[in-house]
């Protein structure tokens, strides 16, 4: 029997899912203890919530081939493409895996830090001083415009990226991702629609070929890849590589903002703390709520056999908040990483195992360039009153209000030094 869970209709929970995600997983835990069964429209099954650290140890270390990694149904599904590393599972999920690996990776990675920083402090020199500022929307075309040279090396790409945007922008409003995710109607046909558009972009952008090699399409194409899969890995990457890194760029600004102190202690400079203010803001406002996993075969999990079909998915945003694991754990308190690594199991923005985040590295780094390079310019200042609340937009958790901050410019004896030797 599957762990008990709200006893509501399916259409109902998918409604609070997307418009109260935060209380609605609260309260399941509180009603129902852990583990938990939510039935949401987004899993074309019953999905069985876990945020022990124990259970979450044994779900991302299970074989494959009893847990599968991607095939739970998303509003990124469309996007994807069959042959997605998102989407494939076993030895072929494992080859995808092997030919992205690098473009995010070593060498890759320290490359692309300087050019990052570059794009950074473009964007941020626009900034207009002392008015108020929705950073979510910037940080959305900051994002995008870095994984797009990410994949295909240095150019514009105008038309490609308004496509992306508005395919992706599609899914940012509440009632029509309830709409889509209740009923595959004509707002689902025309968000088909707008990837298709994106398709014949991208097409065009792959058949021109001379991809630089340093690019990610340069390199796969190299490995002779096959013309679809470039296009899903390519697709993949472009959609799961900006959407996220924006969302948590946006409630790292918005969290600073509240928080001055933490604001100067980054400017002094410190790499390990500039780091640690990083890995709280994915701790304390995950982008992604669940890492889900498809059972294949009997898996048992908190007491539970779970039979094939249903879901298991750690819940981060639960493992997040756990007192057990992160006392005072709604408080913003970058110190929390500097005294050593967290317990396994406790702490996975990036989910686990063998479909842990391929750009979590990459991610990080573009969060700590992008921050480096706004406090270097700016002292951020609370818009208003109160904090953001947690809302779901897309596949991501984002700020009520956008990420809105008032940036104001920095004393000449208060510029970061870090920044100033990196993006002068
Ligand atoms: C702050 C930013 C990001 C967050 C919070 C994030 C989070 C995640 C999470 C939770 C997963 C699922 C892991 C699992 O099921 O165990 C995932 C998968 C993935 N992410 Fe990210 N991600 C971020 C940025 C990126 C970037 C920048 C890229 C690409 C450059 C990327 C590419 C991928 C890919 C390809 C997968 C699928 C991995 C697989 O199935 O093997 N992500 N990410």
């Amino acid at each position: 029997m599957l762990p008990p869970g709200p006893r509501e209709p399916a259409a109902l929970q998918t409604v609070e899912w997307i418009a109260r995600p935060t209380a609605f997983l609260r309260r399941c835990r509180a009603r129902h203890g852990e583990p938990f069964t939510v039935r949401v429209a987004w899993a074309d099954a019953p999905m069985v919530l876990v945020s022990d650290p124990e259970a979450i140890r044994r779900v991302f270390a299970a074989d494959p081939a009893v847990l599968h990694g991607g095939a739970s149904s998303t509003v990124l599904e469309p996007f994807a493409g069959p042959t997605s590393i998102l989407l494939t599972h076993g030895p072929e999920h494992l080859r995808r895996r092997r030919e992205l690996l690098p473009a995010f990776h070593g060498d890759a990675l320290a490359g692309g830090r300087e050019t990052i920083a570059a794009m950074a402090a473009a964007e941020v020199a626009a900034w207009p001083a002392g008015a108020t500022l929705r950073t979510l929307p910037r940080m959305q075309a900051l994002t995008l415009e870095v994984i797009l040279r990410v994949v295909f090396g240095p150019g514009e790409r105008p038309e490609l990226r308004a496509a992306i945007r508005r395919a992706l922008d599609m899914t940012a409003s509440l009632p029509r991702l309830v709409a889509m995710s209740l009923h595959r109607g004509a707002t689902w046909n025309r968000f088909l629609r707008a990837v298709g558009e994106v398709d014949g972009l991208l097409a065009r952008e792959i058949d021109r070929g001379g991809h630089p090699a340093g690019s990610l399409l340069g390199a796969l194409a190299a490995a002779d890849i096959g013309r679809e899969e470039l296009r899903d890995q390519v697709v993949t990457v472009l959609a799961a590589g900006h959407e996220t890194t924006a969302g948590s760029l946006a409630w790292a600004l918005e969290r600073l903002a509240h928080h001055p102190a933490i604001q100067a202690r980054v400017r002094d400079g410190d790499h390990a703390y500039l780091d640690a203010v990083v890995k709280e803001v994915l701790r304390v406002r995950p982008v992604l709520s669940i890492a889900a996993r498809r059972v294949a075969a009997p898996f048992e999990v908190g007491g539970h056999l779970l039979p094939p079909g249903v879901h298991v998915a750690p819940c981060i945003y639960l493992a997040h908040r756990r007192p057990q694991a992160w006392p005072d754990p709604t408080s913003f308190r970058p110190e929390r990483f500097l005294e050593g690594a967290p317990e396994r199991g406790t702490y996975l923005p990036f989910g686990g195992g063998e479909r842990r985040c391929a750009g979590a590295a990459f991610a990080a780094l573009e969060l700590r360039e992008v921050l480096r390079a706004v406090l270097g310019r700016f002292a951020l200042a609370p818009a208003g009153a109160g904090t953001e609340r947690m809302r779901r937009g897309s596949v991501t958790l984002r700020p009520s209000r956008g990420g809105t901050v008032v940036p104001e410019p920095l004393q000449p004896t208060r510029l970061c030094r870090s920044s100033a030797a990196t993006t002068a």
